[in-house]
C-alpha cells in the first residue's frame, strides 16, 4: 500500500489557548531522580549546593515549565519538616514507598531555589496519606507566609527571607491506589481533601489546588472515585489529577502499541465529563480543569524491590531505555494533550531525570538524552500559543482495542506573537513514508526517526537518535515524529 495524507490547517480558526503548564515535569525522591540525578555534590559540574550543572543545562534545553515535587508515592509518608534547616541536623528516614533510605539532603528550600534556577515553577504536594489538615497548613505557612509567625520565621531563620509563593499544590497523591501509604476510600479521601482545601483557601484564595483523581483507568473505582471526590471538593479545588502510564503489555504487536496513546484521549474525555456532571449537580458556576500530573511510557521493569530487598540509598530504580517506537507513542501523547488543552491546564511528564526519564545520568559521568527528550523539547519550544483547527485524512489500520487507527496524527499550533504555525505529527507506519498534502507552504520540516523501531540512545551511544531536517520536506519518514513549520499567507 502506498500511503498518503492530507492536512488542512486554518490559522484563523483558533480553538483554544495552551497553558504553558502543559509542559510540566516531575521530580520525586525516588531512585536516582534527585540523588545522582539533579543533585550530586561530588560531580565535576556540581555548583555550590551540589546540583549538577550539566543536568541543569539539559533541563533548561528541555524547557519544562512547572515541576511537581517531592512525590509521587514518596509524599505519602513524607514529613516536610525533615527536609528543612541545617542539613547536618536532618534525619535519615525509611521511605516506605520505594523501600529506600532518605537522607533529606535535599528538601523544599533547596528544591525551590534550584527549580527556579532552571526556569521552572514549583508545584508542591501535601502528604495526605499519613498526615492531614494541620500538617498541610503548616507546610503552606512555612513556604508562603511572608513572616511574623513561628513557621514563617523558621523559614527566614533557615536562610529564605522571601516567601516561596508556591501557587499550585497537590492534595496528596494517587489516594485511590491500594499501594498508596494511607490509601483511602473515595469518601474518606473526599472528606479529608475537602477540609484540607477549605482551610488552605481560607489562608490564600489565590493558590490553585489539585485534588487527587483516578490514577488508573484499570482500577475498579474508576471513574466513580472522581465523581465522589469532586462531590466533596468541588467548591474548593481548581484541578483534578489523572495519571496514565502506557506500555505494550497485553497489546498484540507493535502497530497496536503505536496506538496506545488513544487511551489518553478516552481518559481525558471521561474525567472532563465527570467534572461537568459534578458542576451541574452542584449548580456550580466554575469549570474544573484537569491536571495530568503524571504521564509517560513505563514498562514497569527494574522496579525496586522486586521482593523485599535491603533498604538502600538512591538505587537505579525504574530506569528504562526509550526506543524509537516509544518516542512516536510519546509524541502521540503530546498531540493528545495539545488537542485537549482546553481542559488540561497542567501536565507533568513523569519523571525528569533517570526514573522513567528523558534525561539520564551516570554518577560522576555524563548526562545524556533519551529519544523521548526530543518530542517534549520540540513541543515546549514551539507548542505555545493556541491550537488551531486542522483536519486530517489518511489511511487507517485495524486494532482490537482502538478500532481503526490513522497512520497519520497531527495537531497545529499558532504562536502567540508571530502567528506562525507549527504542526506536530507522527507517522505510525513501520515501513512506509507518508507524503503529506498541505494547503500552506512548508518553511522547515524536522524529523526524528530510525530504521530500527527498537533502537535507543544509550550512555555509550547517546546520539544515535537525534532530530534532523527531513530529507524531503512534507514527506514523513516511516515511524517518525515530525515538526513542520508552515508559511502563513
Ligand atoms: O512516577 C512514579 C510513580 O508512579 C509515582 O510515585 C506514583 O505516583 C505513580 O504510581
Amino acid at each position: 500500500m502506498s500511503l498518503s495524507a492530507r492536512l488542512q490547517v486554518n490559522p484563523e480558526h483558533r480553538l483554544h489557548k495552551i497553558n504553558p503548564r502543559l509542559y510540566g515535569s516531575f521530580v520525586e525522591h525516588m531512585g536516582r531522580c534527585v540523588y545522582t540525578g539533579i543533585f550530586e555534590a561530588k560531580h565535576p559540574s556540581a555548583d555550590a549546593f551540589g546540583f549538577r550543572q550539566d543536568v541543569a543545562g539539559m533541563i533548561r534545553e528541555l524547557a519544562p515549565t512547572i515541576l511537581r515535587y517531592p512525590g509521587g508515592n514518596f509524599v505519602s509518608t513524607y514529613n516536610w519538616e525533615d527536609g528543612v534547616g541545617p542539613v547536618a541536623d536532618r534525619p535519615t528516614r525509611l521511605d516506605l514507598a520505594w523501600r529506600t533510605t532518605e537522607p533529606n539532603t535535599i528538601g523544599t528550600n533547596e528544591f525551590i531555589t534550584w527549580c527556579r534556577s532552571v526556569g521552572c515553577e514549583p508545584m508542591l504536594a501535601f502528604n495526605l496519606g499519613t498526615r492531614g489538615v494541620a500538617e498541610a497548613l503548616a507546610y503552606w505557612e512555612y513556604c508562603n507566609h511572608p513572616g511574623g509567625t513561628t513557621l514563617s520565621n523558621l523559614r527566614i531563620a533557615h536562610g529564605y527571607s522571601e516567601p516561596h509563593k508556591v501557587r499550585v499544590w497537590c492534595l496528596g497523591n494517587e489516594m485511590d491506589g491500594p499501594w498508596q501509604m494511607g490509601h483511602k476510600t473515595a469518601e474518606e479521601y473526599g472528606r479529608l481533601a475537602c477540609e484540607t482545601a477549605r482551610a488552605l483557601k481560607q489562608c490564600d484564595p489565590a493558590i490553585e489546588l489539585v485534588v487527587a483523581g483516578s490514577c488508573s483507568k484499570d482500577l475498579p473505582t474508576y471513574p466513580a472515585w472522581d465523581r465522589v471526590v469532586l462531590e466533596h471538593t468541588y467548591e474548593f479545588v481548581d484541578h483534578i489529577s489523572l495519571h496514565l502510564y502506557v506500555n505494550d503489555h497485553e497489546l498484540p504487536d507493535l502497530p497496536a502499541y503505536l496506538a496506545v496513546g488513544l487511551r489518553m484521549d478516552a481518559m481525558i474525555r471521561t474525567i472532563a465529563a465527570t467534572c461537568d456532571y459534578v458542576k451541574a449537580l452542584k449548580r456550580g458556576k466554575k469549570d474544573l480543569f484537569l491536571a495530568f500530573d503524571e504521564w509517560n511510557v513505563w514498562h514497569w521493569k527494574n522496579m525496586h524491590p522486586p521482593g523485599f530487598q535491603p533498604w538502600c540509598y538512591a538505587p537505579a530504580q525504574v530506569e528504562q531505555l526509550y526506543t524509537m517506537a516509544e518516542a512516536v507513542v510519546f509524541g502521540s501523547l503530546i498531540i493528545s494533550l495539545l488537542r485537549h488543552a482546553d481542559r488540561v491546564r497542567i501536565a507533568n511528564l513523569a519523571q525528569l531525570v533517570n526514573v522513567i526519564a528523558p534525561i539520564m545520568t551516570t554518577p560522576g559521568g555524563e548526562a545524556w538524552r533519551q529519544t523521548i527528550f526530543y518530542p517534549f523539547h520540540h513541543a515546549s519550544k514551539w507548542g505555545l500559543g493556541e491550537v488551531v483547527f486542522s483536519r486530517m485524512e489518511s489511511q487507517t489500520y485495524a486494532t482490537k482495542e482502538f478500532g481503526e487507527v490513522p497512520f497519520f496524527e497531527a495537531v497545529a499550533v499558532r504562536a502567540p506573537d508571530t502567528g506562525a504555525i507549527t504542526v506536530f505529527a507522527i507517522n505510525r507506519h513501520l515501513t512506509e513514508p507518508l507524503p503529506l498534502t498541505l494547503d500552506l507552504a512548508i518553511i522547515e520540516h524536522v524529523t526524528l526517526t530510525d530504521s530500527d523501531p527498537l533502537a535507543t540512545n544509550t550512555a555509550t551511544q547517546p546520539d544515535r537518535i537525534t532530530p534532523c531536517p527531513a530529507p524531503q520536506p512534507g514527506n514523513l519518514p516511516p515511524l517518525s515524529w515530525n515538526v513542520i513549520h508552515l508559511q502563513i499567507r
